[in-house]
């Protein structure tokens, strides 16, 4: 949620901060803004809406603008004021010399804003970012140090922030911090970065530090020093990062979200790759370290996430629960936050989370921890905030997604639920042999299933032109692929902001069934097994209120052609893993319907990637 590049060295700052907002774009797109040092003065660039509006500012003043090597940036995702050019970071103080660039929330600045204000401060945004600005501008004319007034003012901020300042009394310095929202320092020959995420830079350099919490860096073109809240010096801790800046590039597809479709035969082949190498031997989670014995005795397991994190829990929550025995309940974040929740030493906490950064689902791994339980992490992001918070840890291997809309993501965790829930019931001992190395086999042989749907589109895209025009959508399921269902709606309102969802089939009749007639599709995830001949019931309910009914289906069944006025067809597969298959179709689905209405695909309006606010 937000961006943060910053960059100092002898190459064009505005291009070196251009680039990295642009790879930061999925992070938040309602404005942008760069400060540079231009002939020894600090100026200020902003922009209101997509970053390709600052870029326009950019290059009608690229003469000016080229001459500065030093910058920090900023993309917003509005939280306190509105998009707006005086909302948009960077702020700067009442003398102008200082710029800063924040991600977070200040929770304290209404206090603060009175405080600087009978100081003489005049504010100008409704941003709780500017009390910053003003906050270390008031300690630099106190201490004439950047560092220290960075480190001054943090110690009167509350809330969660990563920031980078720079005053043009100090050339050639950006000095940034953070607390509670990710920072990441890039290191380069005569050149040093800093980026709130690894995209940021990626493009520059590889040799990369996480800060932790209250550290400040100093950094010049020549020299990167780390300290703690207290003065004291840290050590860096540079390490090599794994990505590889191709996972940035749309690789000739017109959007991410298309590319990060395709991408997922070698994502299940990744998430396995280490953790089950033939359906003959038990799955490995090294980094689940859980004692096999307390594994054994869990009274019940808690599952927190949000978003399209929160489906795969629920699918977590259906596999567990049928192959280990034990009790799950899954729970917004945002839910389980604010009430009494019984969680106690005998609780295994899982966390599921694509960023690793969504506050509300660290806070509730943090409040779990505080109760003794166990917590183990599913996450894309091994060096998120929320990693650190594990006691285990499953990545899922993902790579970097770019699109907002979570696919590949979504994928590897579904992928590694089942690993967790196989490597538990092997432990416990819970299922039999023979139906887990039948499990497994068709784990290893699933890529190529979901290649066949990827390669047979068709219909798929004959039904999202035939109904990209309705305005509402319902899609059905029961049992595993319940979930499927809700993840199949989330796609669709996210990206068309058609009025899509999900609904258990047998809970159609409850309520929702009033809403149908020839106006509102309803697709059936009808995968073969105990619920089929169910849902196709509940189908010919739908069906005699005059609805538009679309079959999502494993079975090749004729009768279906009487019901259903399109059917999109796909692989066989068990039941217990068919929610791994059939979410492609329906990503699918809503890519396409997106697509012929035109819609920015990858960068829906008002949503970001990341939320880092509670
Ligand atoms: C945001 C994103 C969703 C994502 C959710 C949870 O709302 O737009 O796509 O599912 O956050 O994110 P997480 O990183 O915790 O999985």
């Amino acid at each position: 949620m937000c961006g943060i590049v910053g960059y100092i060295g002898s190459n064009t700052a505005a291009d070196i901060l251009l680039e990295g907002l642009t790879n930061l774009e999925y992070r938040g797109y309602d404005s942008s803004g760069i400060a540079l040092n231009i002939d020894g003065k600090v100026q200020l660039f902003k922009a209101q809406g997509k970053l390709q509006n600052l870029k326009n500012i950019v290059q009608n003043n690229y003469a000016e603008i080229s001459k500065s090597k030093i910058g920090i940036g900023h993309i917003r995702w509005a939280t306190h004021g509105v998009p707006s050019i005086e909302n948009a970071h960077p702020h700067t103080c009442n003398c102008g010399r200082l710029a800063v660039v924040h991600n977070g929330i200040i929770e304290n600045f209404k206090e603060l804003k009175v405080k600087l204000e009978a100081q003489g401060c005049t504010f100008r945004s409704q941003t709780d970012t500017e009390t910053i600005a003003h906050l270390v501008a008031s300690k630099f004319a106190q201490t004439k140090d950047l560092t220290e007034a960075v480190r001054l003012a943090t110690k009167e901020i509350e809330g969660a922030y990563a920031i980078a300042v720079i005053h043009q009394d100090v050339e050639g310095t950006i000095v940034a911090t953070r607390r509670n929202a990710p920072l990441v320092i890039g290191f380069g020959e005569g050149e040093n970065f800093v980026g709130s995420d690894i995209p940021a830079l990626i493009q520059y350099t590889k040799k990369a530090m996480y800060l932790d919490d209250n550290q400040i860096v100093t950094m010049t073109a020549d020299s990167v020093k780390v300290i703690d809240s207290d003065n004291n010096p840290v050590a860096l801790k540079i390490e090599n990062l794994p990505w590889e800046p191709v996972a940035l590039s749309k690789m000739g597809y017109k959007h991410f979200m298309l590319k990060e479709i395709h991408e997922q035969p070698d994502i299940v082949r990744n998430v396995l790759t280490g953790k089950l190498s033939t359906s003959d031997e038990p799955v490995i989670l090294k980094e689940v370290t859980l004692d096999r014995e307390k594994l054994k005795d869990l009274s019940r397991i808690q599952i927190v996430a949000c978003g399209t994190s929160l489906h795969a829990a629920m699918i977590g929550k259906y596999i567990i629960e049928d192959f280990c025995g034990v009790p799950v309940d899954v729970e917004p974040s945002s839910e389980y936050i604010y009430r009494k929740t019984i969680t106690d030493e005998n609780t295994l906490v899982i966390g599921v989370s694509q960023s690793g950064e969504t506050a509300d689902t660290i806070t509730a791994v943090r409040q779990a921890k505080k109760k003794g339980s166990h917590i183990l992490i599913v996450t894309n992001r091994p060096d998120s905030t929320m990693a650190r918070e594990a006691d285990s840890l499953v990545p899922v291997n993902a790579g970097i997604e770019v699109s907002v809309a979570a696919t590949k993501s979504y994928m590897a965790q579904v992928i590694s639920f089942y690993l967790l829930a196989i490597y538990m019931a092997e432990v416990k001992n819970s299922m039999p042999k023979e139906e887990l190395t039948d499990l497994k086999h068709e784990l290893v042989i699933l890529p190529q299933k979901i290649e066949k749907i990827l390669t047979n589109k068709d219909e798929i895209q004959k039904c999202a032109r035939k109904f990209s025009s309705f305005k509402d959508f319902i899609f059905v399921a029961r049992g595993i692929n319940f979930p499927t269902a809700l993840e199949g709606a989330l796609k669709l309102k996210e990206i068309s902001y058609i009025n899509a969802t999900g609904y258990s089939a047998g809970e159609l009749k409850h309520g929702p069934i009033a809403m149908l007639d020839d106006s509102m599709p309803v697709l059936a995830v009808l995968m073969k097994g105990k619920v089929y001949d169910k849902i196709l019931s509940n189908a010919e309910e739908a069906k005699a209120r005059n609805a538009r009914m679309i079959a999502l289906t494993d079975s090749e069944d004729e009768k279906l052609e009487e019901l259903f006025e399109n059917i999109i067809r796909i692989p066989e597969i068990s039941e217990i893993l068919s929610p791994a298959l059939a979410i492609v179709p329906l990503q699918l689905l809503a890519y396409y319907i997106a697509e012929f209405l035109g819609k920015d695909v990858d960068q829906p309006r008002n949503l970001a990637k990341s939320v880092t606010v509670e």
